[in-house]
């Protein structure tokens, strides 16, 4: 009886260590489409891993002077309902992570595909994004605006980047807005996100490419759409 009040109050600690931490908000739109996939799948495998470990730790204990253990008998009733949940699991776990994927900011070529040969983001800021051994430059779409190392975004609007490699295959890497995207030589790949808070993050390359590889990172600035248009102005007239 204590020891079961024991494991019980073990596994109310467990819940509560995990309530405690607390999701901050998303950076982007794809950030959070991929924080509340990991928090949903973590809320159906805490309760199974407390499940499993807990009835683990009580058989050591439970049998732990059983000198003449016996076999199981036969129970396709019990075969048959872990099977079933099992399958559940898997099926709940398979869909959510599909719902995810078929999200036009995490896989915005399949969005692209089934537009039906229309542009789907025309109304996107669009960016040109180069890579090349061992460094990135950035192309403002209709704007005659290129910036290196340094990638300036528009808060709370849709974005395309346009990703091409001059040589070999580079992947650009935004962890904190959940962007990540292989670039194949020869080919226009593209990523695409919608950030929504204003602040500093980092871009890395995130394919061995070479001896300067781990020096192939860049800055990406979000500014609201005031900042974003007076940056951009700068830019300009920088220029001209
Ligand atoms: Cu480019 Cu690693």
């Amino acid at each position: 009886m204590r020891l079961r009040r024991r494991v019980i109050q073990a596994g109310l600690v467990v819940v509560g260590l995990s309530l405690l931490a607390a999701p901050v908000t998303a950076q982007s739109v794809n950030r959070a489409a991929i924080d509340d996939l990991n928090e949903q799948l973590l809320y159906v495998a805490l309760p199974l891993t407390l499940f499993v470990e807990l009835t683990l730790v009580y058989v050591i204990y439970r049998f732990r002077n059983n000198d003449d253990p016996k076999p199981t008998v036969d129970d396709p009733a019990l075969e048959v309902t872990w099977t079933a949940a099992t399958g559940a699991i898997l099926v709940f776990v398979g869909v959510s992570a599909f719902v995810v994927m078929a999200n036009p900011y995490i896989t915005p070529a399949a969005a692209e595909a089934s537009a039906d040969g229309d542009d789907a983001f025309t109304n996107d800021t669009e960016i040109d994004v180069l890579a090349y051994q061992w460094g990135w430059e950035f192309a403002y779409g209709e704007a005659n605006v290129t910036t290196e190392e340094r990638l300036v975004l528009p808060a709370d609007k849709n974005v395309t980047f346009r990703l091409r490699t001059t040589d070999v295959i580079h992947a650009i890497y935004i962890p904190q807005l959940g962007v990540k995207q292989d670039i194949f030589p020869g080919r226009t790949m593209t990523a695409r996100t919608h950030a929504t808070e204003p602040g500093e993050y980092r871009l890395y390359c995130a394919e061995m490419c070479g001896a300067g590889h781990s020096k192939m990172d860049a800055t990406v600035v979000v500014k609201n759409q005031s900042g974003y248009d007076a940056w951009m102005e700068n830019q300009t007239t920088a220029a001209g």
